[in-house]
């Protein structure tokens, strides 16, 4: 028996899919700026945590559209809410959900590391149909602090009274696999956009393209 726990925003649950659902209605700048509204989401939760500030992710995420939008005059400003929305039940990626069945088959633990506030971390869950298969959701909201902070990773050993090397970490944002790695976590690297490698000290146990390759593997 394994425990494995997830990233969410990125790796269960595509960011891009709230503005995919208003492609049309955003026009031609609509991917360039959800890639803004991504960018700028995360930087926040960075900037903040190392000047020693915090407001939830639902707040961060707000504030970054706002950002994004102002970016890009040509998309209509009257989307905010309806993007909003789209966010607070966003897409799972199609292997999400088979992925971690087949490692609650398998009699593996599972669970969720995530940015997101309880909240919006719940309502995604619940609206992908996925909250029978998820163990365990942890939010960083109990800190109040962010990813790549040390403290957030040991919420997961807090949580399962277990060791750092007993937790498999699957994550796509590959500052994310450096901060589970150094840690003491078995990282798995979810590179679904082929990016480059970066944090070259601290690399995955091995880099996959998708949830399912993972949950076949082990
Ligand atoms: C999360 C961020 C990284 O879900 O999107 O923790």
């Amino acid at each position: 028996m394994g425990i494995f726990v997830f990233d969410a925003y990125g790796t269960l649950f595509d960011v891009h899919a709230a503005m995919a659902r208003f492609k049309t209605e955003a026009g031609p700048d609509a991917d360039r700026m959800s890639e803004i509204w991504r960018t700028k989401q995360l930087e926040y939760t960075w900037t903040l945590t190392l000047a020693g500030h915090y407001a939830d992710f639902w707040d961060l995420t707000d504030r970054a559209l706002d950002y994004a939008l102002a970016r890009f005059p040509s998309v209509d400003k009257a989307l905010k809410p309806k993007l909003m929305d789209a966010y607070y039940t966003l897409d799972a990626f199609p292997d999400a959900r088979s992925a971690l069945r087949t490692l609650k088959a398998k009699g593996h633990k599972t669970g969720t590391l995530s940015n997101g506030s309880s909240k919006m971390l719940k309502s995604a869950v619940d609206s992908a149909g996925l909250t029978a298969d998820l163990d365990a959701l942890l939010s960083v909201d109990v800190l109040k602090m962010f990813k790549a902070r040390p403290e957030v990773y040991a919420l997961v050993t807090d949580h399962f009274k277990c060791a750092p090397s007993d937790v498999t970490f699957v994550t796509s944002n590959r500052w994310d696999v450096m901060a589970g790695t150094s840690v003491g976590f078995r990282t798995y690297w979810i590179n679904r956009a082929k990016m480059p490698d970066e944090y070259l000290d601290y690399p995955p146990v091995a880099t996959l393209g998708d949830l399912d390759t993972l949950a076949a593997s082990v």
